[in-house]
């Protein structure tokens, strides 16, 4: 369905046309003083450079000609040269007659050239906790895969799991030195290795602080760690049948905390995936000429004329032939571009890695692993911060592990609920964490991603303000009048969305129809954040509608289905902005 903005626009770019002007001329935007008119046209300014003349004069016409325009309730011309514009409450309520038969989409068309776009995030660490820094790549690049799927976008969501590392040397030198007897030590074993993980999730969890601790405080113990990471990574039997178990048990610990954040992934493809296609990766880098030694290491030159800070060499494998996170990131672009042939690949990554992206986005680049018809994206986020404006940390200092963080916020929440109304304990619980997942959630997409933010638990679950739990109390206050307007009646057969009656309804419908535009620039700019700003923005004018009008109490049947029908579209709406940021609203609460 066409953008209202653009429809009102062909209608000033024909007036402008009829006049004698180019159309071009007659770009609509919404209005910034809402307070004298809805949209505004400021497209005389620029006019009168070229007709040599005032911008008034072409105002003026093209309000002339707009006058008796069935779209337009006024078309005024206000000097210098402005075109206020007023949309008529019949075409309003046409317009989103036609949203409302558009049911899945509310007349938000689906792109016309679906692209495959890869989305890389999450990256959460195997054996490692979840901290609070893979809560922010969760929560973006799920809701970016959301609102790009909703535009009709292929998008194929990848963990890209940390599972190639140093910690997977600690992990197995702290297992050697506990249970010494298992066959994975054993070099001279030949047969099959038992299926059952000799761990379990907690012991893991245990295992990789412990080693870590180790490793810092005893060199030898160091040295066994990298010993065992090289003999991992060179092929030894029984470290690859420990790391897929370290990998199992992991995985499936982490699938649960993902499920209970409502994330999701496509592929679960980890640095160790990649590890394959270095070597030819490499060669070729050398023998197109693009990678040479210096001071010992292979590296790429990536810096460019352009420049104007130092970018330095992208290294490929360090002096003693090791490969670098570097090596795994480009070797994950040959195994993407191979399997998917992505139109776009998007990071979304803490931003303090944005030069590192930059390098290995020239380096893919310049050796050829992406053609120019493949885009690199760098979403960069910020760092979330405690109340004290200093990176988010327990209460002791430590690292806040996600499941805590998540926990203690489940918790809160149902505080709240239970001290509001008396409800059976359990349908508070799955409440509680319904609503808490929406104070997450939107707590950090309402934010621009790129920037930081402070985590202030007590504003992010209030009812009140721009929160996640008030736009989920408007949905469950939209759902309760119908549940009292369907006990009372069904829907007369010809119930219609009709003309504004006040101002409060006619603000509401215009928030509704910028519904279409809305997505889709925000999927354009990659912004879950305009995707907040539109429903706390349509929340208000509903609430606003909601307290000045008496829906219940409103004897004409017609127009009481008029608003009922009103305030399900409205309910649609912003329940396809809560799914596609990730988060639902209960039923009641
Ligand atoms: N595992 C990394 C970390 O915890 C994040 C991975 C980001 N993605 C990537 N392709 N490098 O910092």
């Amino acid at each position: 369905m066409e953008k209202i903005l653009d429809v009102i626009s062909k209608q000033v770019m024909e007036a402008l046309k009829a006049c004698g002007y180019d159309e071009k001329y007659g770009k609509v935007t919404l209005s910034n003083r809402p307070d004298l008119c809805e949209y505004q046209c400021n497209g005389a300014m620029a006019a009168a450079k070229e007709y040599k003349c005032a911008p008034f004069q072409i105002a003026d016409r093209v309000a002339e000609q707009l006058q008796g325009n069935e779209m337009f309730e006024s078309a005024e011309s206000v000097k210098p040269g402005f075109l206020n514009l007023k949309v008529s409450p019949e075409y309003l309520a046409e317009y989103l007659r036609q949203m409302e038969a558009d049911e899945q989409r509310l007349g938000c068309s689906k792109c016309e050239h679906p692209k495959t776009i890869l989305i890389d995030y999450g990256g959460p660490n195997v054996a490692k906790p979840l901290h609070v820094g893979h809560l922010r790549s969760a929560i973006i690049g799920e809701s970016v895969k959301r609102i790009g799927r909703f535009m009709g976008h292929n998008m194929i969501g990848d963990v890209h799991l940390g599972d190639w590392g140093l910690q997977m040397g600690l992990i197995i030198t702290e297992l050697k030195a506990r249970k010494p007897e298992l066959v994975y030590f054993d070099e001279n074993y030949t047969g099959e290795y038992p299926e059952e993980p000799p761990f379990t999730i907690s012991e893991l969890e245990e295992i990789y602080p412990a080693a870590s601790g180790k490793s810092k405080e005893d060199e030898a113990y160091k040295e066994a760690a990298m010993e065992a990471t090289y003999e991992l990574q060179h092929g030894r039997a029984g470290y690859g049948a420990l790391l897929n178990h370290i990998l199992n048990v992991s995985v499936s610990d982490l699938k649960r905390n993902y499920e209970n954040l409502n994330v999701s992934f496509e592929l679960w493809k980890g640095e160790s995936d990649a590890q394959p296609y270095i070597p030819d990766m490499v060669e070729k880098m050398k023998k197109d000429g693009y990678a040479y030694i210096s001071e010992g290491a292979l590296v790429v030159d990536v810096k460019e004329d352009t420049d104007t800070k130092e970018i330095p060499p992208c290294m490929i494998l360090k002096s003693d032939g090791a490969s670098l996170y570097n090596t795994t990131d480009l070797a994950t672009i040959v195994w993407r571009m191979q399997d998917y042939r992505p139109d776009e690949i998007i990071y979304v990554v803490d931003k303090r890695q944005e030069l590192y992206f930059t390098q290995v986005f020239r380096c893919a680049r310049k050796t050829g692993l992406v053609g120019p018809e493949t885009e690199l994206t760098f979403l960069g986020f910020g760092t979330m911060n405690g109340k004290d404006g200093k990176p988010f940390k327990t209460r002791e200092g430590g690292v806040m592990r996600l499941e805590y963080l998540v926990s203690g916020i489940n918790e809160e929440m149902y505080k709240k609920i239970a001290d509001n109304h008396t409800v059976e304990e359990a349908e508070g619980r799955e409440t509680a964490k319904t609503v808490a997942l929406s104070a997450i959630k939107y707590g950090d997409l309402s934010n621009q991603a790129s920037k930081d933010y402070i985590f202030d638990i007590e504003r992010f679950t209030s009812f009140e303000g721009n929160t996640g739990p008030y736009i989920l109390y408007t949905i469950v206050r939209m759902k309760s009048i119908l549940k009292k307007y369907q006990e009372l009646r069904e829907l007369p057969e010809h119930a219609a969305i009709l003309p504004p009656h006040s101002d409060s309804e006619k603000s509401l419908m215009l928030e509704l129809g910028k519904f279409n535009g809305m997505m889709e620039n925000a999927f354009e700019e990659k912004a879950p954040h305009k995707v907040c700003a539109y429903i706390y923005d349509l929340a208000n004018a509903f609430n606003h509608f909601y307290h000045e009008t008496k829906i219940m109490a409103e004897p004409d049947e017609m127009i009481q289905a008029g608003y009922i029908k009103l305030l399900e579209l409205t309910k649609k709406a912003l329940e396809i902005c809560i799914d596609v940021l990730g988060f639902e609203a209960p039923e009641r609460m």
